[in-house]
């Protein structure tokens, strides 16, 4: 009797034990033990199809979520410059029949790289983070790092500029603002994305010097500064191989060498094989589900080139079991995508929908960005600011006066719930002293401009506005249909008219500023010596008008440096002649002379230099010194000067610090950025300014050794208001 009492009261006991270990999450569940810990006990729960099921995208733009184990989907939007709907395809979802998701429309990655102001793409990440989590998602598509390697890439609009460093400062402080809110970042795309035309089949050929000096330096800083969670790989292929199942790019490069700790996603319907692209080290194929399956049967995917569907679950364990890829691969994908999902709280803090988009802050954020971004060419003879005092009429004049160019077309566009105009911003500005009055004068490029006389009636109807009026300005430019992801721009030209209306108007009116509307440079040599004033405002998201209207009235002083060098004319680029590339073929032959690394090297006069803006102040420059003179290897000097804002309102100015050495034994480009400071200084103020270069500032990367070699000798520090302004030079030498 009493041995059953015991045997009934052990088997309660074990019950209850049961009851309560159900009852007790597993370790993975709880938050307060360690990432890896975490990340190691989760592992061991799940089956080898679990782990393969992980591999592959659950739809079009989200990960697969596991039931069993309670792992939630990774749901991604659309970037870099705000969120993006989510919905399917960018063809698909930027037609207005799709339910809108509307967000603020933050500038585009060049205007944010014009501003030269980390502290700006920071805030920029944040804002975007802030509203990716308040609609839903985890994972921001962003941001585009690619070097704008030539004036014509669709895609311009989205990066940070033709030099690596502009480009790794801007990234690595855009990816430190989402991740600072628990957003998945994803910086894209590994590697030399550069150009549109067959970006699916292109195969490129480019130098390992070139590659680590600059095309790679802003996903390293990514990922050893900021510790990126998630990099994009490429559509096109990196010498020889698709960069999706491309060894040396993501295993050998980013995880090896770096030390990458993150995953690597694939751009959308960029793979073609299981083995070769796992073996590789993608961990994770985008799009995936059903969404993939409709878009890749779809002609227009095909044809363009797409591959996908290669890592779906059953595909990955046929290959696991026919010895082609590796358990532990297979665990290595998933590792890492765990590892991103607990840091970044996906399990603990799950993101629900209903959150503020659009916030007052997120507004302000994307005015001050558009306004720091805007870069003033040109002013002769100080024709800006415009002085609502003195001008009683104003005529605004152009295809993209009355219309919000917000940013370029693709993946990257924003629908925003409202966008300030130009025009908008001007008249706002102008009011109530100065008469504002439009005229389209020509018709953007592809939309219906009428017949012969309607053209003629445009036009001559601006040319009378500008006659009569007092001063004038006409934005011109570009629009999402012409410059986007997907194709490249045909020409480095403005659309069709855009220079006879500047021509006409210039004539018309001796006071006119032009303003242009786009991502990349544009041919000005037609009419740039015509107008006395000139402004480049790119794609500057949804507050863009009233940053407009800001800087041409001066209640905004100018501080924007272009990014990149505007080339008088296309051929004057160093990427002439080695583009678009023959038979799917593309030869990076101006190696590591890109930008105005190629300028100085040819000595090629641009139209405006890499690193140009004016102000509507002055800034003098002096009091440049080195610390130590002679500097032993491996070890950082101390560069110093001073700035004074001898003008009569407060600014900001770019200080460029570009690093020459003397004598090397392989061919330097003649400078190469390596730090800059953006300093505001109220009227008669002065403030010394401080760098350190590091060792790396000085060294070049030697295919030879395949290694960053700095030798010894000379060097010479160029303190400059851009590329072709310098204005201090010294030189310190670096010891054995
Ligand atoms: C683009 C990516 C984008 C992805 C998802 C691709 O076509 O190249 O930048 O994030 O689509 O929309």
């Amino acid at each position: 009797m009493r041995i059953l009492w015991i045997l009934a009261s052990i088997a309660a006991l074990i019950a209850a034990a049961r009851v309560l270990l159900a009852q007790t999450p597993p370790p993975y569940r709880n938050p307060k033990l360690a990432v890896q810990q975490r990340v190691d006990d989760l592992l061991r729960r799940m089956t080898l199809r679990e782990k393969a099921e992980m591999l592959a995208g659950g739809g079009w733009m989200e990960s697969q979520a596991n039931q069993r184990l309670g792992i939630p989907a990774i749901k991604m939007a659309d970037g870099p410059m705000g969120v993006r709907n989510w919905l399917g395809s960018s063809a698909i979802t930027n037609a207005a029949a799709v339910t809108p998701v509307t967000a603020t429309a933050f500038p585009a990655g060049i205007a944010i790289a014009a501003s030269w102001d980390p502290e700006m793409a920071d805030r920029e990440g944040r804002a975007i983070a802030q509203e990716v989590k308040a609609l839903g998602r985890d994972m921001i598509l962003g941001p585009t790092v690619n070097i704008n390697r030539l004036p014509l890439w669709g895609r311009n609009f989205e990066g940070y500029g033709e030099d690596p460093q502009l480009a790794a400062r801007m990234g690595v402080a855009y990816i430190r603002g989402v991740q600072g809110e628990g957003v998945i970042p994803s910086v894209k795309h590994f590697a030399a994305n550069n150009q549109e035309f067959e970006r699916h089949r292109i195969d490129e050929t480019i130098g390992e010097r070139a590659l680590n000096e600059i095309y790679f330096p802003a996903f390293r800083a990514a990922v050893q500064e900021a510790g990126v969670w998630a990099v994009m790989s490429a559509y096109n292929k990196v010498n020889g191989v698709w960069c999706a199942e491309n060894p040396y790019l993501l295993s050998d490069t980013l995880k090896k060498r770096w030390g990458f700790q993150g995953f690597v996603i694939s751009d959308w319907g960029s793979t073609y094989s299981t083995a070769a692209t796992v073996n590789a080290g993608m961990d994770l194929e985008m799009p995936g589900g059903e969404p993939m399956r409709i878009w890749l049967s779809k002609p227009a995917t095909q044809k363009d080139g797409n591959g996908a569907g290669w890592l779906e679950a059953d595909k990955v364990l046929a290959a696991v079991a026919a010895g082609a890829v590796k358990q532990e691969a297979v665990d290595d994908a998933v590792r890492r995508l765990l590892r991103v999902m607990f840091t970044a709280g996906l399990f603990d803090r799950p993101h629900t929908a209903g959150g503020e988009v659009d916030t007052p802050e997120q507004r302000a954020v994307a005015r001050a960005a558009a306004t720091e971004g805007i870069v003033l060419l040109k002013n002769a003879d100080g024709a800006l600011p415009l002085d609502a005092t003195r001008i009683h009429s104003l005529a605004v004049i152009g295809p993209n006066a009355a219309v919000a160019r917000t940013g370029g077309g693709g993946s990257s566009l924003v629908r925003p719930k409202y966008a300030v105009t130009p025009l908008a911003g001007i008249e706002e500005r102008a009011a109530p002293h100065v008469k504002v009055q439009y005229a389209l004068g020509v018709a953007m490029e592809g939309t219906d401009a009428g017949d012969a006389a309607a053209r003629q009636a445009a036009r001559d109807e601006a040319v009378a506005l500008a006659r009569q009026s007092d001063a004038a300005v006409v934005v011109v430019g570009y629009a999402a249909a012409l410059e986007s992801e997907g194709f490249d721009r045909k020409s480095m030209d403005l659309p069709a008219g855009q220079d006879d209306l500047i021509q006409a108007v210039a004539a018309a009116n001796p006071h006119t500023t032009v303003v242009v509307v786009a991502g990349a440079p544009v041919t000005m040599t037609g009419w740039i010596d015509r107008v006395p004033a000139a402004l480049c405002a790119w794609y500057g998201g949804q507050e863009a008008g009233h940053a407009i209207g800001d800087i041409l009235f001066g209640a905004a002083n100018p501080s924007g440096k272009l990014p990149v060098t505007f080339p008088k004319e296309w051929k004057d680029s160093p990427a002439y002649g080695h583009y678009p590339g023959e038979n799917l073929h593309v030869e990076y032959a101006e190696g590591i002379y890109v930008g105005y690394r190629g300028f100085d090297q040819r000595n090629i006069e641009p139209l405006f230099p890499f690193g140009h803006g004016l102000s509507y102040t002055r800034f003098e420059y002096s009091d440049l010194a080195i610390t130590p003179a002679r500097v032993a290897a491996g070890k950082p000097v101390t560069v110093t000067m001073k700035l004074r804002n001898a003008g009569s309102r407060p600014g900001a100015e770019v200080v460029q610090l570009y690093v020459h050495q003397v004598h090397s034994s392989e061919d330097r480009p003649p400078k190469e950025l390596k730090a800059f400071r953006r300093v505001t200084l109220a009227a008669g103020e002065s403030q010394t300014v401080r760098f350190t270069l590091a060792a790396d500032a000085m060294s070049f990367y030697s295919t030879a050794r395949k290694n960053w070699v700095a030798e010894p000798g000379q060097f010479e520090v160029l303190a400059g208001a851009s590329s072709r302004d310098i204005r201090l030079k010294a030189a310190f030498e670096l010891g054995h």
